[in-house]
C-alpha cells in the first residue's frame, strides 16, 4: 500500500520503546523487593477530583452528551475567562477560547489554520516531539534551533531574529517546557512576541503546564502581555496536567478573535466537539473546592521537586537549570552514563532500567542538538517512590 508523504514524514516515537521495554521488564519484577519505579511517564499520577467526577457521572445520568457548539459549551469558555482574570490577570475574552479535544486538537488547529505548505516554524531544541509533527501534518516545516542551559532551554529574540528568514512563518514555544520544565522569562518572551509580531508572523505558545508553575517570575500568561501583543499571541492549554485530567482530552486554544470563526470552521469538520461528558465535567473544575484541591497538589509537585532535583545533582546527575515549573528533570547523564560503563542517554536509560529498576526517557525524541547527553526523569510519582528512586540511584552510582 502506498503511504503518504505527510506520514512518512512523522518520525517513530523512540520513548515507547524505552517504555514498553519498562512494561516488559516491570511485570517480570512485580513480586520482588525492587518492583519497577516510572519515572518516565509525563502525566500525573493525581486522578480528576471528586467533584469533577460527580458531574461527569451527572451528565450521563441526565442524558446531557449530545454533541456541543463546535467552539465548546459556552459556560465553560466562560469559567476559563474567568480563571485567566483570577489567576494570571489576563483579559481573555470567551469569545478567544475554543474548547479542544486536548493540547494536542488545539494544535493541530493553530496549525492547520495559519500554516501554509513550505512555511517555517522555529522552535527550541530540545522541545516536545509531538510539535514538529503538527507541523509537519500541516505541510509546514520545524527549524529547530539548539538551546544552552543558560537561556533555559528556550529560545531568545536574539536567535528568533538571526534565524527568521522569507519563508519563517512563526515560533512555536512551550512555557513551561516539556522536557526541562524550564520556563520563558516574561520580558524575553514579550521580545520574541514583539519581533514576529512586527514580522506579521505568528507566536503560538503552548501553556500546558502554566498552571504548574512553581516561581512567581515565571508564572505568567503570555495572554497577560500588554496590550496588542497579548491579544495577538495564540495559547494552547489543556485539562491534561494541572487538571489532572489527561485521559478526558479535553484542552482549548485561546486566539485572535477575528479567527475563532476561521478555527470554528475546521472544528466542525475534522472534531464536531471535544467530549461532551468531559466538558461538563470539567466545568466542576473551577468550583473552589476543586480549586483548592489542584493547589494543594501544586504544592506537592513543588516539594518534590524541591526534594528530587538536587538529589539528582548530588548522585552526579546534573540538572543544568532548576525547573520552575511542570514535572520533569533534563539531567546530563553523560558522567552517570561512564560509571555504569555506557555512554549516551539510551543505553543509560536501558542500563538504569536494567540494573535499577528505574525507568527514564532518554533524550533522542526530544531533539537533535544533544539528545545522547540528556534523561527526562518524571516526577509525576509519590514521594516514597521518588526516595525508593533515589536510593536505588544511589546503590548503582554512588
Ligand atoms: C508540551 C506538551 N504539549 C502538549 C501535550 C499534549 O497534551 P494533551 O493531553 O492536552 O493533548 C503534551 C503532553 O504530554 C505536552 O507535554
Amino acid at each position: 500500500m502506498k503511504i503518504s508523504q505527510r506520514a512518512q514524514r512523522i518520525e517513530p516515537f523512540y520513548v515507547m520503546e524505552v517504555a514498553k521495554a519498562a512494561s516488559a521488564l516491570a511485570q517480570q519484577v512485580a513480586d520482588t523487593d525492587s518492583p519497577m519505579i516510572f519515572l518516565n511517564i509525563g502525566e500525573p499520577d493525581f486522578t480528576a477530583p471528586p467533584l469533577v467526577q460527580q458531574a461527569a457521572s451527572r451528565a450521563i445520568a441526565q442524558g446531557n452528551t449530545q454533541y456541543t457548539p463546535a467552539l465548546g459549551l459556552p459556560a465553560l469558555r466562560e469559567r476559563i475567562s474567568g480563571w485567566y482574570a483570577s489567576r494570571f490577570g489576563a483579559d481573555v475574552a470567551p469569545g478567544r477560547i475554543v474548547i479542544t479535544a486536548g493540547a494536542s486538537a488545539a494544535l493541530q488547529l493553530a496549525c492547520l489554520a495559519l500554516i501554509e505548505a513550505g512555511d517555517e516554524i522555529l522552535m527550541p531544541d530540545p522541545s516536545y516531539p509531538c510539535n514538529r509533527h503538527f507541523v509537519s501534518a500541516a505541510e509546514g516545516t520545524s527549524v529547530l534551533i539548539p538551546t544552552t542551559a543558560e537561556e533555559r532551554f528556550q529560545l531568545t529574540r536574539e536567535k528568533v531574529a538571526a534565524a527568521w528568514n522569507d519563508k519563517t512563518r512563526g515560533v512555536l514555544l512551550a512555557s513551561p517546557s516539556n522536557p526541562t520544565g524550564t520556563s520563558i522569562a516574561p520580558e524575553e518572551l514579550q521580545g520574541i512576541h514583539e519581533f514576529v509580531h512586527s514580522r506579521g508572523g505568528i507566536t503560538l505558545v503552548d501553556e500546558i503546564y502554566l498552571g504548574l508553575s512553581y516561581e512567581e517570575h515565571f508564572g505568567h500568561s503570555a495572554l497577560a502581555l500588554s496590550g496588542e501583543l497579548g491579544q495577538s499571541v495564540i495559547s494552547i492549554n489543556s485539562f491534561s496536567k494541572y487538571f489532572s485530567m489527561t485521559g478526558w482530552r479535553l484542552g482549548w486554544l485561546v486566539v485572535p478573535e477575528a479567527l475563532t470563526p476561521v478555527i470554528e470552521r475546521i472544528a466542525q469538520n475534522l472534531f464536531i466537539c471535544a467530549s461532551t461528558v468531559a466538558q461538563h465535567a470539567a466545568l466542576a473544575c473551577f468550583e473552589p473546592e476543586t480549586l483548592l484541591e489542584y493547589e494543594r497538589r501544586r504544592a506537592e509537585f513543588k516539594a518534590r521537586r524541591d526534594y528530587f532535583i538536587p538529589e539528582l545533582d548530588r548522585l552526579g546527575l546534573n540538572v543544568p537549570v532548576m525547573p520552575d515549573g511542570a514535572f520533569y528533570a533534563y539531567a546530563d547523564c553523560t558522567s552517570a552514563a561512564a560509571r555504569l560503563g555506557v555512554s549516551g542517554s539510551w543505553d543509560f536509560a536501558f542500563e538504569l532500567m536494567k540494573r535499577a529498576h528505574l525507568a527514564v526517557t532518554p533524550g533522542r525524541d526530544f531533539g537533535h542538538a544533544a539528545p545522547e547527553r540528556f534523561v527526562r526523569f518524571s516526577t509525576a510519582n509519590s514521594m516514597a517512590q521518588l526516595h525508593e528512586a533515589v536510593a536505588r540511584l544511589e546503590a548503582v552510582l554512588g
